[in-house]
Parts: C-alpha cells; sequence; structure tokens
C-alpha cells in the first residue's frame, strides 16, 4: 500500500518530469544567430541547466571564442535526476564556469570548466544563484514552464537581458503581456507557428502522440506553441509589415463592447485605418513596435482597464462581442504610421 508520503512524491515526480523538456542544439543555433553581436563580452548564464543534458551549455562552450564571451555560468537544479521515492539528496546541485579554450584545441575540455557545489539545490530564485544572476550580463535557457511567470519577473527586477524559449500561451498572462505592450519583451525570430521537438528523460511517460525514440533510444516530444521570448533586438523587428487591405465597415465590423474594428487575420490588418484595431494574438509574431503600437489585450471574461487599454463599453461579458457573439481573444492596436 502507498503512504500519504509516496503519493505526495508521486506528484512532485510527474509535475517535475512535465518540467523536463530539453531544447534541441538545432533550434537554440537557429535563434541565436540572430543576436551575435550582442554576446561580445558579455557574462551568459543558463540557469535552469544540467550540462550533461542542456544544449545550450553546449552552445555557449562551443562557441565561446566565435561569440567572444566574457564568462559561461551554468547552474544545474538537482532534483533533475534525484529519485524522489528516496531521501538520498547526495547529489548537489552543481556550478560550472567556463571562461574559453585554453589549450587551442577548439573544444571545452573538461580540465577547462570549473565545477562547483552549490549550497543549495540550485533553484534559480536562491540566494547564491541570484548572487550568479547579479554577475551576468545575458540568460538564455528554456526554463520551467510552471514558473515562468516568476522566471521572468526575476529577470526584469534584476534588469537582465534575456532569450528564452517557453510556451505562446504565456502572452496572455497578464504580467507577461503588461511587458509586452510596454515594448519590454518580445517574441523572437525564428518560431512563428508549427510545433518544435523536445528531448526527455528516459523514464518519462510517452503516452501523448507525436513522440519519437531515435536509433541511440533517446526519446522526444513534439510540443506545439513553442516561442522564444527576449528583450535583445534584432533587425527584422523593426521591418514593416506590408499592408494591402481597404478598410470597409462591412468586411471589418466594430465590436459591441469596444469602440474598435475587428480583423481576423494579421495579414489583413486594412492599411488606412487610424482608429484601434483588435488583431489576433499572433499578430506578435508579425509586430513591428516602429509601426503600430499596442494598446491593450482582451483574452479573458474579466475587464482590467490597465490589461485592456480601451474602455469597455458592454455589461457583462468583456471579451470582444461581434453581434451578440463572443470573437477570439484580440490584441488591441493602432497604426503608428497614420497618427
Ligand atoms: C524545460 S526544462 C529545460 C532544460 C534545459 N534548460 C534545456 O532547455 O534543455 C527546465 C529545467 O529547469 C529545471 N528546473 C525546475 N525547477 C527549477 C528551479 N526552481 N530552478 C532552476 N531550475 C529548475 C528542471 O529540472 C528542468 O531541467
Amino acid at each position: 500500500m502507498e503512504n500519504k508520503a509516496g503519493n505526495k512524491n508521486l506528484h512532485k515526480a510527474s509535475k517535475a518530469k512535465k518540467d523536463e523538456f530539453y531544447t534541441q542544439l538545432s533550434d537554440i543555433e537557429k535563434e541565436l544567430k540572430h543576436y551575435k553581436e550582442h554576446f561580445k563580452d558579455r557574462v551568459v548564464y543558463c540557469n535552469c541547466d544540467d550540462p550533461r543534458v542542456s544544449n545550450f551549455f553546449h552552445y555557449f562552450s562551443y562557441n565561446y571564442e566565435k561569440l567572444g564571451l566574457k564568462k559561461l555560468i551554468t547552474t544545474c537544479y538537482k532534483n533533475q535526476n534525484m529519485d524522489l521515492f528516496s531521501q538520498n539528496d547526495s547529489e548537489q546541485a552543481i556550478c560550472l564556469d567556463y571562461e574559453g579554450d585554453k589549450n587551442e584545441n577548439n573544444v571545452p575540455d573538461l580540465n577547462e570548466i570549473g565545477i562547483k557545489k552549490l549550497k543549495g539545490d540550485g533553484d534559480f530564485r536562491s540566494k547564491e544563484c541570484i548572487e550568479l544572476l547579479k554577475q551576468s550580463d545575458i540568460v538564455v535557457t528554456n526554463p520551467p514552464f510552471s514558473l515562468f511567470r516568476e522566471y521572468i519577473a526575476q529577470l526584469v527586477e534584476y534588469e537582465k537581458k534575456f532569450v528564452i524559449i517557453g510556451n505562446v500561451n504565456a502572452i496572455s498572462y497578464k504580467e507577461i503581456f503588461k511587458l509586452i505592450k510596454e515594448n519590454k519583451i518580445w517574441l523572437g525570430i525564428s518560431i512563428h507557428s508549427g510545433d518544435r521537438e523536445f528531448g526527455v528523460p528516459d523514464d518519462y511517460p510517452l503516452t501523448a502522440a507525436g513522440y519519437r525514440i531515435d536509433e541511440n533510444g533517446n526519446k522526444f516530444i513534439r510540443v506545439k506553441g513553442v516561442r522564444w521570448f527576449t528583450n535583445l533586438d534584432y533587425k527584422e523587428r523593426h521591418e514593416d509589415l506590408i499592408l494591402y487591405k481597404r478598410y470597409t465597415p462591412e468586411e471589418y465590423p466594430t465590436y459591441d463592447n469596444y469602440n474598435a474594428i475587428n480583423v481576423d487575420k494579421t495579414k489583413e490588418i486594412p492599411m488606412c485605418y487610424n482608429g484601434v484595431m483588435g488583431v489576433p494574438i499572433t499578430f506578435l509574431d508579425k509586430y513591428n513596435p516602429d509601426q503600430f503600437e499596442i494598446i491593450g489585450m482582451s483574452a479573458s471574461a474579466g475587464y482590467s482597464e490597465e490589461i485592456v487599454g480601451i474602455p469597455f463599453l458592454g455589461k457583462k461579458d468583456a471579451r470582444p462581442l461581434l453581434k451578440g457573439k463572443n470573437t477570439y481573444a484580440r490584441i488591441f492596436i493602432r497604426n503608428l504610421r497614420l497618427q
């Protein structure tokens, strides 16, 4: 019979496993190649990364000289491989320091990597990890999605630059949306649609569709709605979206409860409309802050002026309504070129 502690541990184990997705090297390369100039003389910190499996550690250690990094710090969370059913906590969290190739063989050798044991469990919120965060300039990783809000809040609090991968759903978290609206964070460049493959641990329960085991027995699953989130600028973000449609009140009806018109597809944003427009959340994949201003978002039933950004003219349901029917979640924008 299973005891209470056993059940609790099992629950913890399955929750922890949900956070164990390892980012593929090819996805990291496709995104980070756009930020090369930002890394020169910078200290990079990967703070959710077991160096044995993290491709972030791999990418930065192998590209250390090419990027001109000053230092690479990596910390690993101890629970990762710990047996949750035992009290065995001997596997301590570790911190790795890498300061480049010393013997000129172009490979990060073991004797070139400083390994220190951390006092605590390597939680990114712990005092010692925050000390490491303070020493760093740019944080790059795939953090646990279950702690995404807290994770971003900490980076913003310590005024760090970052490139992190997460789920598109985070856009509608009000804390995250507020940062997007204030132009403090934005989406990365390389993923705008489709799903991506992530590595999972050997004991990951593979019940879902879309998993794969490669010839070496490594397991992968496909994850939908993946996006990079960053506050490092890249030039493509300043390219205008080419608009070609003309506004007509028939094609772009005004909402019942907001003084804004509805636009169903980002590419169909009318070119000469200078009022407020409600566009799909995926508008953010094309968003150029020089062309459009984000005013707010209406995503759920609750109205908050700070998030929605325009007055609510309805009675109850705060979602955008068209002839009494709910539309999808919408971001409210205005075309800056016409103001
Ligand atoms: C989505 S995985 C990504 C792992 C790795 N960054 C990668 O992309 O391959 C998130 C990682 O964060 C670790 N983690 C979970 N909670 C954490 C915490 N509080 N502090 C630091 N790391 C944590 C998990 O063990 C897990 O390995």
